[in-house]
């Protein structure tokens, strides 16, 4: 079994990417395979609404970035963990994007093709109270679900992680990382 993480923090001592990172430890010792993207690092462009995906028959997306190695890693991957900041009461920049590039999924042969791929979110934030950004999660979990067709099999948000690298002293923020990515199981 497969699981992807996809990153969307731009910070070098993230709290998304650090529970992220600790839950795939987690998998990975039950003998899954596990392959991080991250979204800052990596030249993944918006998606440009060429249409390309929904008119050719061969259902690929005609920007030619990082993006066709995430395409490539999901035909065979079984989930998704999406770590991403709350920039704005949102998801950041960069987890908008890879939702957006998931439009080659809509209307295509793609998750008939390679199966409804489980998806895990996993969201950090500075202000207390887990539901604050409810409305924006459930935006996520409304395009994966009706649009892409996936199956989101869970949300966790880890409060008060403002500072860089904060989470590490979170033994029970980590472990309900941990939580989140058994689902996977
Ligand atoms: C531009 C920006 C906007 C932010 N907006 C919010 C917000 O609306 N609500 C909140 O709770 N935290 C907000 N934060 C705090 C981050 O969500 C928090 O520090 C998070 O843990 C960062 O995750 P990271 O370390 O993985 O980047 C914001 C941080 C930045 C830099």
């Amino acid at each position: 079994m497969k699981i992807i993480g996809i990153t969307c923090s731009p910070r070098p001592k993230s709290n998304s990417r650090y529970a992220l990172e600790e839950a795939f430890k987690t998998l990975k010792n039950e003998g899954m395979e596990t392959e991080i993207f991250d979204m800052n690092k990596l030249d993944v462009k918006p998606c440009q609404g060429c249409d390309f995906c929904k008119t050719n028959d061969e259902q690929k997306c005609a920007v030619k970035d990082d993006m066709q190695d995430i395409y490539e890693s999901l035909k065979t991957a079984d989930g998704i963990l999406l770590a991403s900041p709350i920039y704005m009461g949102q998801l950041s920049a960069q987890a908008k994007i890879f939702l957006d590039r998931l439009y080659a999924y809509f209307m295509s042969n793609w998750t008939e093709k390679y199966g409804a791929k489980k998806v895990a979110i996993l969201i950090t934030q500075g202000q207390p109270g887990k539901d604050l950004y409810k409305t924006n999660i459930d935006t996520y979990i409304f395009n994966f679900e009706n649009i892409v067709k996936f199956q989101v099999i869970g949300t966790q948000v880890l409060t008060e992680n403002n500072e860089p690298a904060a989470i590490t002293e979170k033994d029970e923020q980590i472990e309900e990382a941990i939580a989140l990515a058994k689902k996977f199981l």
